[in-house]
């Protein structure tokens, strides 16, 4: 957790640097703009008083273990990395953590898009633990307004398929 605003501040702006780096080197067209379009939301923590990086680490996969041991084929193990438990468990304890402190009133957005910058973050925060490693982010502050701007939601039909 950064409780430095100033260091928050400068670690976006390290971010946003290493996106115009990316910029100058990319010679293809839809790339740079894609990016260029993106950075505000990568650093769209810059002005919080708190940011909260979340690591998680791996671990063996008994069922990949065993069906690999037993020489099943390449797309099939494939299968079972796919749903990776580390990122699920992570992803469990960041969604309470997003919700306990809304009900606190609080505000937060739920970030990976400045993970394309890992070596840049770790740099700047000066943290590195083995086996761990940077699965998300969230600021964490009051918010200016009390309007929340929500994206449509997709129709129920569309996400759910009823069998
Ligand atoms: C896994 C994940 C990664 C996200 N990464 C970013 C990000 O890097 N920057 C950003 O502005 N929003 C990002 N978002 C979107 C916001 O967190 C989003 O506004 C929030 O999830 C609210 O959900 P809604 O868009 O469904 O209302 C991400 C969302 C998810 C679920």
């Amino acid at each position: 957790m950064i409780r430095d605003k100033n260091k928050i501040n400068d670690l976006a702006q390290d971010i946003s640097n290493k996106a115009d780096e990316y910029i100058n080197k990319l010679d293809n067209e839809d790339m740079k703009n894609d990016l260029k379009r993106m950075i505000s939301y990568y650093t769209i923590f810059k002005n919080a008083p708190v940011l909260i990086l979340i690591y998680g680490s791996g671990y063996e996969n008994d069922a990949y273990n065993m069906q690999k041991y037993l020489g099943e084929d390449e797309e099939k193990l494939q299968k079972l990395l796919f749903p990776t438990a580390p990122i699920q468990n992570v992803s469990a304890a960041m969604e309470n953590l997003l919700l306990a402190t809304s009900n606190m009133g609080y505000g937060t957005c739920w970030m990976t898009g400045p993970i394309f910058a890992v070596d840049v973050i770790e740099n700047h925060i000066d943290f590195k633990k083995e086996g761990y490693e940077l699965i998300a982010m969230t600021p964490l502050g009051v918010p200016i307004g009390d309007k929340i701007i929500q994206p449509m939601r997709k129709p129920l039909e569309e996400v759910v398929t009823y069998l």
